[in-house]
């Protein structure tokens, strides 16, 4: 099976204003806070990217692997209890064969960060949510 891909912008920054020199952008510290965090590089590749257009609610990732739905995560801040919480949800995402998840479980700090939800492309893997009540 393929690994899951967890797309993180290099170059969000929240404020707007530059960072100082020297200073790293919000993206870049998301990406090293969570590069510290646990997981298992084996299932689960971070991978930076350069933007992911939506860069009025940065810091912003997405969520994705070829047979399942992709999310997109905004409005999110660069700190160890939100990269932990993403992680939390990378975990349910890829327990899911289809990547959904149950909003009841989904982490607190994340409920107003999910942005957008792409079906794969794939025909076999096209969504059909009638066994998903209460799953996105
Ligand atoms: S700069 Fe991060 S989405 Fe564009």
């Amino acid at each position: 099976m393929s690994k899951h891909t967890l797309f993180v912008c290099k170059s969000c920054h929240r404020s707007s204003e530059e960072p100082a020199e020297g200073q790293s952008c919000d993206g870049r510290i998301l990406l090293n806070t969570l590069s510290v965090q646990h997981y298992a590089p084996e299932e689960l590749e971070i991978k930076p990217i350069g933007c992911l257009w939506a860069c009025s609610r940065g810091c912003v990732v997405a969520l994705a692997h070829p047979e399942k739905r992709t999310y997109l995560l905004v409005d999110l801040p660069p700190d160890e209890e939100h990269a932990s919480a993403l992680l939390q949800l990378t975990q349910m995402y890829m327990s899911h064969r289809k990547g959904a998840f149950i909003w009841d479980k989904l982490p607190k700090q994340l409920e107003s960060a999910l942005f957008a939800c792409i079906p794969s492309a794939l025909p076999f893997s096209a969504d059909d949510d009638s066994d998903e009540e209460e799953e996105s």
